[in-house]
């Protein structure tokens, strides 16, 4: 397992996800990694219906879908263990979820096996937490929704680019990021502090299982839009950087659009690949 701080609380929780007998186990013991609840009442079904209504609102919001949706295919990049997915599979012909974690992806075809159309889905393993092993041009859509922010900003910048390189030209790419805020002034640097004992071998995946200590420490960037879509502009048409009405960020050159269900601290970018 690498010893990348930032990677340890997921792989953590993906091999608490290989013990347990059940997805609504899963959900009831790693809840904490994916929506910050646990609990011996939550189910997998329960999780699963939070994602039913996300990816829909999403799809419209962001123009993502229309009337070829079906026969159209799409990676969901940090898809875990399916929550958003098994929505994905109604919506789209085939559909790439990929993760850091294997033990998630084998999870996550449970998940959609129950809940979604399984016979849409493969899984992509990201082992090296940035680069997505397939061809360029694959896709129609590259979504990927509260995944980058737990990413070293390297690996952040990096998967941005190999959501940008692996979709087709005239499709979309729709990232989830998190800006920076006040509290990040203290949260960043204690995480930073956090992960570099995520590093020490056994006592590491220990902290990392603590929900305080993980919460802590996989917080792992705040990149703003320019820094993505900067590099990335030559490849890029139609940028949108959306946000909640009452958050102030901006992207260079990017049309500001807002939606009062995106998290305030939280942003996306739209756009199409030339
Ligand atoms: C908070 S969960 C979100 C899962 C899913 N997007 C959802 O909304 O339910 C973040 C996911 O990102 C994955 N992840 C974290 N770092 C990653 C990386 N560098 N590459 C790919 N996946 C990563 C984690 O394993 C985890 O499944």
């Amino acid at each position: 397992m690498s010893r990348r701080g930032q990677l340890v609380p997921w792989k953590s929780a993906g091999r608490i996800t290989e013990r347990e007998t059940s997805a609504d186990e899963v959900v009831q013991t790693t809840g904490w990694v994916f929506n910050n609840e646990t609990g011996s009442s939550l189910t997998l079904e329960q999780f699963v219906a939070t994602g039913d209504q996300e990816v829909p609102s999403y799809l419209t919001i962001f123009g993502l879908r229309s009337p070829d949706t079906e026969t159209q295919s799409m990676i969901e990049i940090g898809c875990g263990i399916g929550r958003m997915t098994c929505a994905f599979t109604r919506e789209f012909g085939s559909v790439i979820g990929s993760d850091l974690d294997a033990g998630f992806l084998e999870r996550c075809h449970e998940t959609v096996s129950r809940f979604g159309k399984v016979d849409r889905l493969e899984t992509l393993h990201v082992a090296d937490g940035r680069s997505l092993d397939m061809p360029p041009n694959s896709v129609d859509l590259a979504f990927s929704y509260i995944t980058f922010q737990h990413c070293d900003p390297d690996d952040a910048l990096e998967l941005t680019s190999e959501a940008v390189r692996v979709t087709k030209p005239g499709g979309k790419v729709a990232l989830n990021y998190r800006g920076r805020s006040r509290i990040d002034t203290v949260v960043l640097p204690i995480g930073q502090f956090v992960r570099t004992l995520f590093r020490i071998p056994g006592f590491g995946s220990w902290l990392a299982r603590r929900r305080f200590f993980a919460r802590l420490g996989w917080q792992a960037n705040r990149l703003t839009p320019d820094e993505i879509i900067g590099p990335l502009s030559p490849l890029l048409k139609d940028v949108e950087v959306w946000r909640n009405p009452k958050s102030k960020i901006t992207g260079y050159k990017a049309s500001i659009k807002e939606f009062d269900g995106i998290n305030k601290h939280h942003y996306w970018i739209v756009a199409t690949p030339r």
